[in-house]
């Protein structure tokens, strides 16, 4: 699922934007209409809301929305020229400014606005800035007249915005499945057995996957960092939650990259109940979890790629990875040194090493999101050379 900013401006075609929003949603984006006081004159905000089954309310930061992709549609000739310049005199060509992501506009007027001189050089303005323009198509227009300046039909803006979406991209029609966080297994109602993983760089991994056009499914465990735009999230907290959803999901992901640091041991038992104080020591049994990356490596489909991380400490790290690279069966693992303070565990940089059956590499010191980048470069290359 991915966030989308549906813009919609003054136009008799706002209207038709309404099916619009309702094919986005039916898509399974989660859809934030941002309609101008002019659009208003045509059709309610409300109506959008409803469509897009966002609840009632006003968000004074609706503006600064992160999105995966902005669409406006209808584009008045007015709001053409203000995205031209830069204008940002309501919720829309605020947002406008504040997106960084692809932006589609369905521009919609009158033949001979279209035709101007100065709504010409807008139009090339955005289209020299990256911005896609999808119609307007030729035909009668509302007021009576025939020539270009019809609004695309729903359908077909639903088809560039999909293809923005989803169709760039070097991991596009892949599907990549992503662990993240640290699972917590409990002792009793409210205490649990944990690690200090917070999910940033299995997050990071899994936004980078996605606007590499990857389908991405996060299976996320106690996340302490938000949940990317446009990735199905699966909650997993505890090593059984992963081992299951990990099985579920595994058959049909192309990639499996398990970053989450799962629970090697569960208490034996755990209690429903909070378990009282009392002065005499409380002794804990525990049991091996299941080890769902081995699981995996064992069960894969043909054609599957498989990314282990090892979390070690000092020296003997690599060789521990080099081990655990052939025991778990897959075809990356990433290293990195979790006695540091300065990277790993809770913080924003990272520093690893990439190891395969061909080699090792290492990957200098950079933010988590950097980081990812190198790891999924890997497994693009990884993929390439099957
Ligand atoms: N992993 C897993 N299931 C487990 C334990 C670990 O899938 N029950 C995965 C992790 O997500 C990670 C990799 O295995 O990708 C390495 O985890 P790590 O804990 O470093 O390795 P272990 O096999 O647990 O080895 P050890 O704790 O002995 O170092």
């Amino acid at each position: 699922m991915s966030r989308v900013l549906l813009g919609v401006t003054g136009g008799i075609a706002a209207y038709k934007a309404c099916e619009l929003c309702r094919l986005l949603v039916r898509e399974g984006h989660d859809v934030v209409p941002l309609v101008t006081p002019g659009a208003e004159r045509f059709v309610a905000a409300e109506t959008f809301r409803a469509l897009a089954r966002r609840p009632p309310g006003d968000d004074v930061y609706l503006h600064l929305t992160r999105a995966d992709l902005l669409v406006v549609a209808p584009c008045t000739a007015n709001t053409l020229a203000k995205l031209a310049y830069g204008l940002a005199d309501n919720v829309l060509t605020e947002a406008a400014l504040a997106h960084r992501g692809p932006v589609l506009v369905a521009p919609a007027m009158n033949p001979r606005m279209w035709s101007h001189p100065a709504t010409r050089a807008n139009a090339e303005t955005l289209r020299a800035r990256g911005v896609v323009l999808v119609g307007p198509d030729e035909g009668e227009t509302a007021e009576g007249e025939l020539g270009v300046g019809r609004m695309a039909e729903p359908d077909e803006i639903l088809r560039a915005a999909l293809e923005l979406l989803h169709g760039s991209g070097p991991l596009r029609g892949k599907r990549v499945l992503v662990s993240a966080g640290g699972t917590r297994e409990p002792l009793d109602a409210v205490r649990y057995v944990g690690n200090r993983s917070s999910g940033w760089m299995g997050v990071a991994l899994a936004a980078e996957a996605r606007r590499r056009g990857a389908e991405v499914t996060l299976l996320a465990a106690n996340l302490a960092v938000p949940v990317p735009a446009g990735v199905e999230l699966v909650e997993t907290p505890t090593a059984a939650d992963l081992e299951r959803e990990a099985l579920a999901h595994a058959a049909e992901a192309d990639v499996v990259v398990m970053a989450a640091a799962v629970a090697d041991y569960r208490p034996a038992e755990a209690l429903a109940v909070k378990r009282p104080k009392d002065t005499a020591a409380w002794a804990l049994e525990l049991e091996p979890t299941a080890d769902v990356l081995a699981a995996r490596g064992a069960g894969r489909r043909d054609g599957q790629l498989l990314v282990g991380f090892a979390a070690e400490t000092g020296e003997a790290g690599l060789e521990r990875a080099r081990e655990k690279l052939a025991r778990k069966g897959a075809d990356l693992f990433v290293l990195n040194d979790v006695s540091r303070s300065d990277i790993g565990f809770d913080a924003a940089e990272n520093e690893v090493t990439l190891l395969t059956g061909s080699g090792e590499r290492a990957v200098a010191k950079a933010p988590k999101e950097e980081i990812a980048g190198a790891i999924l470069d890997e497994v693009e290359h990884l993929i390439r050379n099957g």
